[in-house]
């Protein structure tokens, strides 16, 4: 009997359960009936979003209907929002309306959500699937949901760059914002300048994983295979914003055409740049990588360049960079002091922004517009330019209430080339800590705007620099599932945002997803281990011993290096630490002994411990050595982290494999 009542019970929760949807829908109703998807799928649909279905669903196999009954029918409905859609799914049909191919694959999308997990790793290999009924009318949020990749410090192939937007694309994002040139490589072929990549594509550096050895590294893409890149994207619903970074990160171009730079000395592109101790954003030899913009000929070749970029690319907006312009080279090149003189610009911002504004008519002449850094705003902006803020939220704010449209990536809570623990054990990354729930909780409409400068507020973006991102597995971890969090905060509406249910989504069901596809995301787990409190402390600054019995906090935990962290969580006193030791059956194990501090303020208030392999029945202990720090008042509590994350390659769909879970 009480086996058949949790049959019973996990039946009914497994009806009523909502689908677990990453990015949460604007409008969700759950219907109480479930449906049955067939192994074979036939659709009605208009013969201008065929192409998508087939786009959005190849894991399924779908045949157009010749006459009669269809299982999935499409129908355009021109009131719809361009990216809107709805899906409803009644006994026997699954219903989708859009206005376009957009609104029509997002739609595919959300109905793969709705399937379990490992239907992302079949190929039209499927059986019939029960899925919930629902009725989802959705819409995104902002326009501009985009994560950018650095193409330049390290270079992808194309395979690479089509898996990043498909898994872009699957979460809803809409721009692929791609990093094309830097100081490191030109990966943008120009057939009116071809030195840039013939020179500026490839460097000389000591080789990875064998030190020492020198090799050639680098890599361009050609104009042939940027088309079909675009063409790919759009597919899939996802615009390519390209970016040519000037005046500054311009290394591999003053490598090409050195009288472009102040020095007008040749450099080479063979400076150090190893992975991944010593990875370094700028180059360390000889050369400049600001181009000297005084020089007619600079500016003709940055239009040049532009032309063929906006050839290829038909994005609206066309980002020429324009961040971190080391005016020192200007300072000390008597050509642009002459030219600031001649033309009374006020110093190197004022030039600089005249080399913006040069670039902002020429691309506005084209019918296209200019999106650059948010240093594109010193000297004054660009009088049609769009900025990115991301040194943090103030030069998206202080556009917006110019007039001026925005996207906001502040690297302050969304840079994805920034750590998202403190484990030794995560990758090599740029020095940060933008932890998932830092980049969830980011609210990209910023208090400060009236409704007025808010519409000027686009969306939002994550960015992937690559600096110390050498393959594309480490690209992974970065991105994921970071972006997830963007994803949902570009797309759900505000007042549906919750960080818990956020997590329990990832955690339970959209991680699964993510091991289908074969996305490697890092994934630090967190476990309490016990608390302190004020009658555990003494005054005067007594050393104190805290013990915590923690076998069962650490049963699952697999043998290695773990941190464990000490949180202050209230009161006057801030707790210093002396020493963490873990002890089985009573014998010390492992030890950390060094000063930390939290309260108000942490310092190394991290104690790695390496946890031997798991002995059946012993008793596990925590023992702290500590005291209030000029006081006891002072709670907190202990955690410890685990990491699962691990290289994935797609799980295979098995047969024989039950895909109703
Ligand atoms: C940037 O991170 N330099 C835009
Ligand atoms: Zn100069």
């Amino acid at each position: 009997m009480l086996r058949f009542l949790t049959l019973l019970s996990i039946l009914v929760s497994s009806l009523t359960a909502a689908p677990q949807l990453i990015p949460l829908p604007a409008s969700m109703e759950i219907k109480k009936h479930t449906l049955k998807v067939p192994a074979s799928i036939i659709y009605h649909c208009p013969e201008k979003f065929t192409s998508t279905l087939e786009v959005g669903l190849p894991q399924l196999k779908l045949s157009a209907a010749i006459k009669g009954k269809s299982f999935l029918k499409v129908t355009e409905d021109a009131s719809l929002p361009h990216e809107g859609y709805t899906l409803d799914t009644t006994n026997d049909l699954i219903k989708i309306t859009a206005s376009s191919k957009t609104g029509v694959y997002y739609a595919t999308q959300t109905l793969l959500q709705l399937m379990p997990p490992a239907v992302f790793a079949t190929d039209k290999n499927i059986r019939e699937i029960t899925i919930p009924a629902v009725l989802i009318k959705d819409q995104p949020r902002f326009g501009w949901r985009g994560l950018m990749l650095d193409s330049s410090r390290h270079f992808q192939t194309i395979p690479e760059i089509h898996r990043f937007i498909d898994n872009l694309a699957h979460h809803k994002l809409n721009v692929f914002h791609w990093h094309l040139t830097d100081g490191h490589g030109w990966r943008f072929e120009s057939k009116k300048y071809p030195k840039l990549t013939e020179i500026g594509a490839w460097r000389t550096q000591p080789g990875y994983p064998v030190k020492g050895k020198k090799e050639k590294y680098g890599g361009f893409y050609t104009q042939k295979e940027m088309r079909e890149v675009v063409a790919y994207a759009k597919a899939r619903g996802v615009t390519i914003v390209p970016e040519i970074d000037m005046p500054g990160h311009c290394f591999s171009f003053v490598a090409a055409y050195p009288e472009c730079g102040c020095l007008r000395k040749p450099q080479g592109t063979d400076f150090l740049y190893t992975y991944p101790a010593d990875a370094q954003r700028f180059p360390s030899k000889f050369g400049t990588d600001v181009l000297c913009v005084s020089q007619e000929k600079t500016l003709t070749m940055c239009k040049d360049i532009l032309d063929e970029v906006m050839e290829i690319f038909p994005s609206k907006f066309i980002h020429i960079g324009g961040d971190e312009v080391n005016k020192n080279y200007w300072k000390n090149c008597k050509d642009c002091q002459a030219f600031i003189k001649k033309n009374k610009l006020h110093g190197e911002h004022g030039l600089q922004s005249w080399f913006i504004q040069q670039l902002d008519n020429h691309i506005t002449s084209k019918r296209r517009r200019l999106i650059g850094w948010d240093e594109i705003l010193e000297g004054g902006l660009a009088k049609n330019a769009t900025v990115m803020s991301w040194q943090g939220e103030q030069g998206g704010i202080k556009a917006a209430k110019m007039g001026h449209d925005v996207v906001m990536s502040p690297q302050t809570y969304i840079y994805l080339d920034h750590g998202q623990s403190h484990s030794a054990l995560e990758p090599p990354h740029w020095p940060g800590h933008k932890p998932l729930d830092r980049a969830y909780n980011y609210e990209p409409m910023p208090k400060q705007l009236s409704p007025k400068e808010a519409k000027h507020i686009l969306g939002i973006q994550g960015n992937v620099w690559t600096v110390f991102t050498h393959e594309e597995w480490l690209i992974d971890i970065c991105t994921w599932p970071r972006a997830c969090a963007i994803a949902e905060t570009g797309w759900s509406p505000k007042e549906k945002k919750n960080w818990d249910d956020f997590y329990q989504r990832l955690s339970q069901t959209h991680r699964k997803r993510l091991d289908y596809l074969g996305i490697n995301y890092w994934w630090g787990n967190s476990a309490n281990l016990g608390e302190w409190k004020p009658s555990q402390l003494k005054p005067n600054n007594e050393h104190v011993t805290l013990e915590y019995d923690v076998t069962d906090a650490t049963k699952n935990l697999p043998a290695g290096k773990h941190p464990v962290t000490l949180t202050y969580t209230k009161g006057e006193h801030a707790l210093s630490i002396i020493s963490v030791a873990l002890l089985v059956d009573g014998k010390v194990v492992s030890k950390e002994a060094h000063e930390g501090i939290t309260g108000s303020e942490h310092r190394n208030n991290t104690y790695p411990l390496t946890f031997p392999t798991r002995t059946t029945g012993a008793k596990y202990t925590l023992r702290i050595i500590g005291h209030g720090s000029d006081g006891p008042d002072s709670s907190g509590r202990i955690t410890i982290s685990s990491v699962e994350t691990k290289i994935l390659k797609k799980l295979p769909y098995q047969d024989g494999y039950q895909l109703e879970e």
